[in-house]
């Protein structure tokens, strides 16, 4: 199929967590707006225009549109978890969405059941693993994956799928030896090496099986070098890591204003309650190092404090997660923001961010399920840079600086979608004003 073409076939989405409070969220999001009784806010891919040509060319078309992407009522859904629920049950425990949003779409989504999951305690100590495959080794276990994933394209009729990761976040896990390259992870998988986690068994599953795989937590999984050489090597693509956002989402907003403005930070406090299941997996300071690592870098990634020492350096960061039950999963975050101006004056910034994380990251995972299928559509594979914009801790390709302010990310991933379609990427320096060539120097006269 050609990539310019809308595909007409359907695209299967296979969730790992899918009993989850993002997965059952998005599922049920897609399902009601395909009914129409909801509108997809916060997709990008449903709802953002894109602007081509000047602007006084008045060519906004929506990205829909404009871009091949499967059309949602051709997603088909499935996937993976440790407890046996259909995902209306679990909808309903996750207590994100109202009972009279849910009971609109409680017959499809009821039908939704999982596969059983690869597990192993040691990653998620919090989790008890009630609907688990058993294997002879790591490999074993890997292989069961690729069935199921065969199996579900079969049964439903379909060429292409993308596999998700929205499973519990796993434990701090450093890289090592293990990890840098394919064959050292082949073997361990055939040695159960301690150090193969279960999102990195889906991760070389779906790569395995040609299907482009997305992480949306902020453990390892395909990030590192062995799953990245696969995933070039099977010409598929690969994104993550770690939905940007609540906190975070807010941090990559105001520190690129503060150092496009040259005003000083000296420190920035964030905590938040939440009182999901997700809160309670990161009250394991095992599972929270993982999380804090992710959110901890994005501030000297944009702040440049080796460039901006006068500014930026030693400023102090702290990043803390409080899980508290009655929350469910509207979480609060609060962020202490202090900041300095002319003569050094201070000055604080402070934001109290009532907000739900599953609605927030529900239209995330549809963009880039969306946005992964186009890429294997279109060729591309490995690290799919341009989609940082979605990710906390975004995976680079061998040789890429990370990117981690908004905007920049919000620029390339729409010049990359103009690039891929053909159009020219948008600088903002046309149309200047009368007497400028962007191609010629600058002369000075008189
Ligand atoms: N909601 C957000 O805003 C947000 C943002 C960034 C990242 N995340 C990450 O997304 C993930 C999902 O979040 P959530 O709120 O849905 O959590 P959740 O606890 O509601 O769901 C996780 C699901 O994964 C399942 N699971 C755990 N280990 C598994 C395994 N090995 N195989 C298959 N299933 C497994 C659990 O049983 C559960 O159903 C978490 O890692 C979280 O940190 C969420």
């Amino acid at each position: 199929m050609s990539p310019s073409v809308k595909p007409s076939d359907g695209l299967g989405v296979l969730i790992a967590g899918l009993n989850g409070a993002v997965s059952t969220t998005f599922l049920a999001g897609v399902m009601a707006v395909r009914r129409g009784l909801a509108t997809p806010v916060g997709s990008i891919t449903q709802m953002q225009t894109i602007r081509l040509g000047n602007r006084s060319d008045e060519k906004f078309p929506f990205i829909r549109d404009f871009v091949p992407l499967a059309d949602l009522k051709d997603l088909v859904f499935g996937g993976w978890d440790i407890r046996n629920e259909n995902c209306f049950e679990s909808a309903q425990s996750a207590r994100v969405l109202h009972e009279k949003d849910l009971m609109g779409i409680k017959d499809e989504l009821s039908e939704i059941r999982p596969y059983k999951g690869v597990f192993e305690t040691k990653f998620s100590q919090r989790l008890s693993g009630l609907w688990t495959k058993q294997g002879k080794n790591k490999r074993d276990l890997s292989d069961r994956v690729r069935e199921d994933i065969g199996n579900f394209k079969s049964s439903n009729r379909l060429k292409r799928a993308v596999i998700v990761w929205c499973g519990s976040t796993e434990i701090h896990l450093p890289l090592s030896s293990v990890h840098m390259s394919l064959s050292a992870f082949e073997k361990g998988l055939e040695n159960n090496h301690p150090d193969i986690s279960p999102s990195m068994i889906y991760a070389y599953a779906s790569l395995m099986e040609n299907v482009p795989y997305l992480n949306g937590a902020p453990n390892l999984s395909s990030d590192i070098p062995a799953l990245m050489e696969l995933a070039v090597l099977k010409g598929v693509p690969i994104a993550g890591k770690d939905f940007k956002t609540g906190q975070t989402l807010l941090k990559t907003v105001i520190a690129p204003m503060l150092k496009a403005r040259m005003l000083g930070l000296k420190g920035w406090f964030s905590t938040n309650i939440l009182g999901n299941r997700d809160g309670e997996v990161l009250d394991d300071p095992a599972c929270f190092k993982t999380k804090e690592e992710s959110k901890l870098s994005v501030l000297n990634g944009i702040l440049q404090p080796d460039l901006y020492a006068d500014l930026y350096k030693d400023h102090y960061h702290k990043v803390a997660i409080n899980y508290y039950p009655p929350s469910g999963d509207n979480k609060e975050s609060w962020d202490n923001i202090d900041i300095f101006g002319w003569m050094g004056y201070p000055m604080q910034i402070k934001i109290d961010f009532l907000c739900r994380d599953s609605v927030l990251a529900a239209p995330l995972v549809l963009d880039l399920v969306l946005f992964l299928d186009f890429a294997r559509r279109r060729g591309l594979s490995g690290v799919q840079d341009w989609l940082s914009f979605y990710f906390k801790s975004p995976m680079q390709s061998p040789g890429m600086v990370v990117e981690h302010d908004l905007f920049i990310q919000h620029m390339k991933l729409k010049n990359t979608l103009r690039a891929l379609m053909g159009e020219v990427p948008i600088t903002h320096v046309e149309e200047p004003g009368e007497g400028f060539d962007v191609e010629k120097p600058a002369t000075v006269t008189g």
